[in-house]
């Protein structure tokens, strides 16, 4: 059963805990004038975030639906959601809407470049385009200006059955899961790119004061200096050089890395 907490005003994370893969999938409802949703969800997930949005909002009046990057947990059931919420627009990456999204929707998707911003009327936000940050080339990250909430995908993630939302060291619980994903089919979670530091400085840059997390207890707290941290423990982990931490258990190390 989805579990649905505000983690700001007006912001709402609808978590489905998966045992199989003690994993939580959360899915960001804003609620304005015109609501938005971050991450359609897995199409398997569908009518269990359907009823949890139910209770927020009527389905039918969601105006955006949007997400990072084109795999299944962002965005598998976005032809789901437009079928009960046809007023809708998908706002995504121009790459994204490019090479897949527009083909799997068959109709133009809202495609916006780095910086572009809307409002949802008493919110805005502005779409940071972060290629391969967590991972796709179309990847990019939605930030809520008038709050400060950075809706952050990927990056963070954290397995178990975790709190909504923590003050505590999120930095810390994402190098041990990676260090579980490296050992299985599910390593090389992201790449570990020449952009990757610019843009998890840029983030950084936007100071937000919650990070909305796809995979884990969301965050607030020094968001910036959580997206510093994350970047070292990224390149240690996945960098080139890659001795460390994630591969021999050391993954104190990296945690306070200056
Ligand atoms: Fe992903
Ligand atoms: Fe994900």
């Amino acid at each position: 059963m989805a579990k649905t907490t505000e983690i700001a005003p007006n912001v709402y994370r609808i978590s489905i805990y998966a045992q199989s893969g003690d994993l939580q999938f959360n899915h960001f409802l804003v609620k304005d004038d015109e609501p938005l949703m971050f991450h359609t969800g897995l199409r398997g997930m569908h009518p269990e975030i359907r009823e949890a949005v139910s209770k927020l909002i009527h389905v039918s009046d969601l105006r955006h639906i949007s997400f990072s990057h084109f795999e299944s947990d962002e965005c598998g059931s976005l032809n789901e959601w437009l079928g009960v919420a046809p007023k809708a627009d998908v706002i995504c990456s121009q790459v994204s809407a490019l090479v897949s999204v527009n083909d799997f929707i068959g109709r133009e998707a809202r495609a916006l470049a780095d910086g572009d911003s809307f409002s949802t009327g008493k919110l805005r936000f502005r779409w940071c385009k972060t290629p391969h940050l967590p991972h796709g080339w179309d990847a990019g990250l939605l930030f809520e200006e008038t709050q400060k909430t950075l809706l952050c995908s990927d990056l963070f993630h954290q397995t178990g059955d975790v709190e909504a939302i923590t003050s505590g060291d999120v930095v810390g619980r994402s190098c041990e899961a990676m260090k579980v994903y490296q050992a299985g089919i599910l390593a090389e979670y992201l790449p570990y790119t020449p952009l990757t530091a610019q843009n998890l400085k840029k983030l950084a840059e936007l100071q937000p004061k919650t990070l909305a997390v796809m995979h884990g207890s969301s965050f607030t707290g020094d968001c910036a200096r959580a997206l510093g941290d994350l970047n070292a423990m990224y390149r240690e982990g996945f960098g080139r050089g890659r001795k460390t931490a994630m591969n021999s258990g050391r993954g104190k190390k990296i945690l306070h890395p200056q």
